[in-house]
């Protein structure tokens, strides 16, 4: 089988790439190297384009004959999708749309889509029908597929446009795809030959981890007045390569689903900023330092997934299940890269 990885010199394309590659599939990474790296490309071929160059895939389609495409290339950071919203439909949405048609073209109609949590906006907990019982209520109900989708930010709204587009093209050209609904990837392949690294980086765990390596770069925990045991918001921790893993079970679901599906991935717990850096310092054997600062627009107080669905239909069972351990692989890579 033969697998296009757009975005796999990315964070988690990278480890796609590898995964895909070590079971046994042909690999093609495609990527503009906008955000991603050319040394994270280990695995497979390596094609450098941009899906805004119909030319380029043209080519790369009539050179190759793939038999899936897993889309990874995104921009990808909240903030900077308020600020350039423009960006973000013209990357994630007519980038998007060229692959879709660049696919059509040659008759390829599987595709597996990294979707996102940003879909659900900013999940409402449903008023309980009877008087509240004795015990407290968890925090929020987890976060299943039947959650309404109203993204709060233009990163969350290209993602869902995308779905909608993958519906559409399902019921008119039979393309056969898997959304997967991120929660918030993190960790390394513990083989430690890849692992996150953004520039500039904006994700939790990366700067708690950078903070400890280079007094420099304090840490600064944004809001400590959301609506939360703590104050700080809360967020489902999932592995990178367990991620990766549920990309593998949708193309083994594709070969007997028709049409276009969604599935959330997390681990089902949620974790505050304060617990992630309790956690940290566990991992790194330290006190960890860090300032309050103001809250980030665009972030909800708490994401947590109820992945059951992905458990049941993909078969789909994630190994890191463990929150030290998942942020001891992110150390081991960030001791690596210094
Ligand atoms: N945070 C800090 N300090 C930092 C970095 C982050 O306090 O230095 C906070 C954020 O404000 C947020 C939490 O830590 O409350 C997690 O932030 P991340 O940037 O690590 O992750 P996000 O939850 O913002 O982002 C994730 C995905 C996005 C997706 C988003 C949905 O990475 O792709 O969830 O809201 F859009």
């Amino acid at each position: 089988m033969n697998v296009l990885v757009c975005g796999g010199a990315g964070y988690i394309g990278a480890h796609m790439a590898k995964i895909l590659f070590e079971k046994g599939f042909k690999v093609t990474v495609f990527d503009n190297l906008s955000t991603g790296h050319r040394d994270a490309v280990k695995w497979g071929d390596f094609v450098q384009g941009d899906l805004l160059d119909q030319t380029c895939l043209t080519e790369l389609f009539l050179s190759n004959k793939f038999t899936a495409v897993m889309h990874f290339s995104a921009k990808s950071l909240v903030g900077e999708s308020i600020a350039n919203p423009d960006i973000y439909y013209m990357n994630n949405v007519v980038g998007t749309l060229n692959l879709l048609d660049a696919m059509r073209k040659q008759g390829i109609n599987k595709f597996v889509f990294s979707s996102s949590a940003a879909v659900y906006g900013n999940p409402v907990t449903p008023l309980p029908a009877k008087p509240l019982p004795a015990k407290p209520l968890p925090v929020k109900p987890l976060i299943d597929e039947s959650q309404s989708l109203k993204p709060i930010n233009p990163y969350g709204k290209t993602k869902l446009i995308v779905e909608n587009m993958l519906h559409d093209y399902a019921q008119a050209y039979g393309l056969c795809s898997v959304s997967l609904r991120y929660f918030n990837a993190a960790g390394a392949d513990p083989d430690g030959l890849i692992g996150e690294s953004h520039n500039p980086e904006t994700h939790l765990i990366p700067n708690i981890l950078k903070s400890v390596l280079r007094s420099s770069d304090r840490l600064k925990v944004f809001g400590n007045n959301y609506e939360t045991p703590d104050g700080t918001c809360i967020r489902d921790y999932i592995h990178v390569n367990d991620l990766c893993l549920a990309h593998l079970k949708a193309l083994e679901f594709m070969k007997t689903n028709a049409g276009s599906h969604f599935f959330n991935l997390g681990n089902q717990k949620g974790f505050s900023i304060l617990e992630i850096i309790r956690a940290s310092e566990n991992v790194v054997g330290k006190k960890i330092p860090f300032e309050y600062s103001a809250p980030r627009s665009g972030d909800p107080p708490t994401l947590v997934a109820d992945s059951s669905k992905a458990k049941e239909k993909l078969n789909w069972e994630p190994k890191h299940t463990d929150l030290e351990d998942i942020i001891q692989t992110a150390w081991n890579w960030h001791l690596k890269i210094g």
